[in-house]
């Protein structure tokens, strides 16, 4: 039996090498994959990325299930054509993926359902953004609308910011009436307060199955500062989601949400993650909706999985997720991320890495931007590099031995946060 993950980022290693664990299974192919999907048993990478090439491939290689990472081959319809081809795929499709790929569309379809996000006014015009932001005051969030890998968001804590953030992102009057057709439109809401989780969870058109609850640090720094990355941590579970939390994020966002696509005529299919911003006072609003597994949360939640994913895929593809549950390790997983120089601006490619240690039941370093050369060097290729992903009784011990082995590894210029966990550590 052969599976098939897209992508070559720590989520896909992180998936792929869970599915690798399927009894009887003969092989599981990551395109295009990294260094660490290369190295891994049961793990072939192929040097594949259209979505064209990989429906030939699955069909070739008669690949009985494909799970799609990013967001960007969702949102380019690669579930859509899968289909078309009666091929096995599990992911959005092309309008589901709206979800993410449009700020506007998943604006409006929460606004329709009476999903709980923030205010919000979007627009195609600089003067009436300009307008409605010094109606509102700040601090206020400005948006791209468009996927922009989590750097089209400014959370602008004075009215200054969040008129160069509109400039920055609309152009001139002038200039609008040459563009190709699509016009640049911005999202402009209002900041909440609170604490942000990631509420993971698989759907099958109707029926919802929950990953276990996470977090993530999306600033490059220290202390939650400096400028958003893609992540550079997270773990699992997240404390802030309460068995409570958990209810009214299924109760009030997630159900909704489900049915309210299924009611828009655009069943979800697919792992939907709910940015949640958990108040003071327990009550949830949706940040963002992500139409696919997080990165780098996957990495601590498959550390957890106990579950055969694959079954639950299966069941996931047939429409039947109501008949399974996930069980997970009690125990916490977390996972630092090991960056390149100069990420998330303009992050150095080419650096060798060296020291890596090897996997054991408690810990695995998950690769990302890496890759392998002839002679068997590996060499940093993206910005965010490994994810060294640790399972313990507690936070902090967690903490201490994805440290203590990140001691061993190093490239040139190698960034990584002190303090992942932090939040959970001191609850
Ligand atoms: P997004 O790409 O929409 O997930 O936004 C990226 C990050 O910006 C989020 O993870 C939050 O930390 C922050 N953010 C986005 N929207 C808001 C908001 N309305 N209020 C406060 N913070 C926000
Ligand atoms: N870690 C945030 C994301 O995957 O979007």
């Amino acid at each position: 039996m052969k599976l098939l993950v897209i992508g070559s980022g720590g989520r896909e290693h992180a998936l792929a090498w869970r599915l690798a664990k399927t009894p009887g299974l003969v092989k599981v192919f990551v395109a295009p994959g990294n260094a660490g999907t290369a190295r891994e048993n049961g793990l072939q990478n192929v040097p594949l990325s259209s979505p064209q090439e990989l429906a030939d491939f699955a069909q070739r290689e008669n690949v009985r299930l494909t799970v799609v990472g990013p967001e960007a081959p969702l949102a380019a319809g690669i579930v859509n054509l899968f289909r078309a081809r009666g091929l096995t795929i599990f992911g959005p499709t092309r309008e589901a993926a709206q979800l993410e790929s449009s700020k506007d569309f998943a604006k409006r379809f929460m606004l329709r359902h009476n999903i709980p996000t923030a205010r919000f006014a979007s627009f195609s015009e600089r003067a009436a953004a300009h307008a409605y932001v010094d109606e509102q005051g700040a601090p206020i969030v400005v948006k791209a609308d468009g996927l922009a890998a989590g750097k089209g968001v400014v959370v602008a804590s004075n009215l200054a910011e969040a008129h160069a953030a509109i400039d920055q992102m609309l152009p001139p009057a002038e200039l609008e009436a040459t563009r190709d057709g699509s016009v640049a439109r911005v999202v402009i809401e209002e900041f909440l307060d609170g604490e942000e989780a990631s509420f993971i969870v698989m759907v099958d058109g109707r029926n919802v199955l929950p990953l276990a609850s996470s977090q993530d640090h999306k600033r490059i720094g220290d202390g939650d500062t400096g400028p958003n990355t893609g992540g550079m941590g997270a773990y699992s579970p997240a404390p802030v989601v309460t068995p409570e939390v958990h209810a009214r994020a299924m109760r009030e966002i997630i159900l909704p949400t489900v049915r309210g696509m299924a009611a828009d005529g655009i069943p979800y299919t697919g792992f939907l993650y709910a940015g949640l911003m958990v108040g003071r006072d327990g009550s949830v609003k949706t940040v963002e909706f992500n139409c696919r597994l997080g990165d780098p949360e996957t990495q601590p939640i498959m550390m957890r999985l106990q579950s055969d994913l694959l079954n639950l895929l299966e069941h996931a593809v047939a429409g039947r997720l109501n008949l399974v549950e996930a069980s997970w390790d009690r125990r916490v997983a977390l996972g630092v991320v090991l960056a390149a120089a100069n990420y998330p601006a303009a992050p150095r490619t080419g650096d060798p890495i060296s020291g890596l240690p090897g996997n054991s039941n408690d810990s695995h370093v998950f690769h990302a931007g890496t890759s392998e050369k002839t002679d068997g060097r590996i060499m940093t290729a993206g910005g965010r590099v490994l994810c060294v992903t640790t399972l313990a009784e507690n936070v902090r011990q967690a903490q201490k031995r994805a440290y203590d082995l990140i001691t061993r590894i190093h490239f040139d210029g190698m960034q990584y946060r002190r303090d992942i966990g932090h939040r959970a550590a001191s609850r």
